[in-house]
């Protein structure tokens, strides 16, 4: 089997995966969680989203996070942001990268960003000049590459034109989102080798939430076709408010075990990890969505209560 030796991490959990939380997570609660992720050997960290306080109250606060946040050299802190008035918010908060992040599903981007994906790519257009200014990184995200909440099945082919576009505009990485985790391998691979007809692998970067439980197997498909940069979530937090039924992306603790037993590295420490993630599912009040993660953290009980 055909793989990267070494796979990059982009940690989505502060992002992605609290912007569907029901329970409003304290800014000081975030702050903390995204500076012991910082910890864990993550070179990259999603920090939170400009976007409008009305559609994601959730992620409100995102300034005063960003502001709040010890950032460790070497580690990136990429916050989303869907047009110009995120992106003045993202300078002030003194952001080294943002993230756009557009649908491969017209029904998607209207629900998602209130505007077409024509719209949204003219908004993102002036988004990405302007960013250019300021010399910050810009990711591009596509969500809906798997399938779609509202419209089922997805084009590759429309997936690999955006792509290219998002690149033409300015994208360093455009980041492949199973936004309802829908995928599965064959299919994974598939659109990733539509894609690559239009952007190459090693600019690609898999988001799959695990609402199928397929994101696993979709991750170590597309490793298999070159793909070396991962979205995940600490304790496989998340979802989206205008994806229904999606979960969260899949674990990181989960993903880590799997790299390790694979023999590919990433830097990142899974116990680390597995412990910041005991720390934020004990704030939510609920139990870790990561199956390693809990089967750690079983042992460790044992362990005590045979002591
Ligand atoms: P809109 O209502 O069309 O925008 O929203 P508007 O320009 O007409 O402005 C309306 C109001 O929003 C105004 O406030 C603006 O100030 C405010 P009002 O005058 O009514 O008080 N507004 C903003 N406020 C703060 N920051 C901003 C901003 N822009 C406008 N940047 C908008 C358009 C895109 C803003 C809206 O639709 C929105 O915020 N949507 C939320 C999108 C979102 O965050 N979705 C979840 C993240 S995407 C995701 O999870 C998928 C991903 O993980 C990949 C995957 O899994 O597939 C990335
Ligand atoms: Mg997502």
């Amino acid at each position: 089997m055909r793989l990267p030796k070494r796979v990059k991490i982009v940690e989505v959990g502060p992002r992605d995966g609290l912007q569907n939380e029901t329970k409003t997570v304290p800014t000081p609660v975030k702050i903390e969680l995204i500076n012991r992720l910082s910890q864990t050997g993550l070179a990259a960290i999603e920090g939170g989203s400009f976007v409008s306080p009305k559609w994601i109250p959730q992620m409100a606060d995102s300034l005063q996070v960003m502001q709040g946040v010890k950032r460790r050299p070497g580690v990136s802190y990429p916050v989303l942001v869907p047009n110009l008035q995120g992106l003045r918010s993202a300078l002030l908060a003194d952001c080294d990268e943002i993230a756009i992040f557009a649908s491969a599903s017209e029904s998607f981007s209207r629900k998602n960003i209130n505007c077409s994906i024509a719209q949204s790519l003219d908004r993102f257009a002036e988004v990405c000049a302007e960013a250019k200014k300021h010399n910050l990184r810009v990711r591009g995200y596509i969500s809906c590459t798997l399938g779609c909440p509202y419209e089922g099945w997805i084009d590759p082919n429309s997936v690999a034109w955006l792509a290219g576009r998002l690149v033409e505009l300015g994208c360093y990485e455009i980041s492949l989102g199973d936004t309802i985790g829908v995928g599965t391998p064959g299919k994974a691979q598939a659109m990733v080798d539509c894609v690559a007809g239009k952007v190459q692998p090693e600019r690609l970067a898999a988001h799959f939430h695990d609402t199928y439980g397929q994101a696993l197997a979709n991750i170590l498909a597309v490793m298999q076709r070159g793909i070396a940069v991962i979205d995940s979530s600490v304790s496989g937090l998340g979802g989206c408010t205008f994806a229904p039924g999606a979960t969260g992306n899949v674990a990181t603790e989960d993903l880590l075990y799997m790299l390790k037993g694979l023999g590919v590295e990433s830097g990142v420490d899974l116990n680390e990890v597995v412990a910041v993630g005991e720390f934020i599912s004990g704030y939510l009040g609920r139990t870790s969505n990561s199956r390693v993660a809990r089967a750690i953290l079983s042992q460790k009980t044992e362990q005590c209560s045979n002591q």
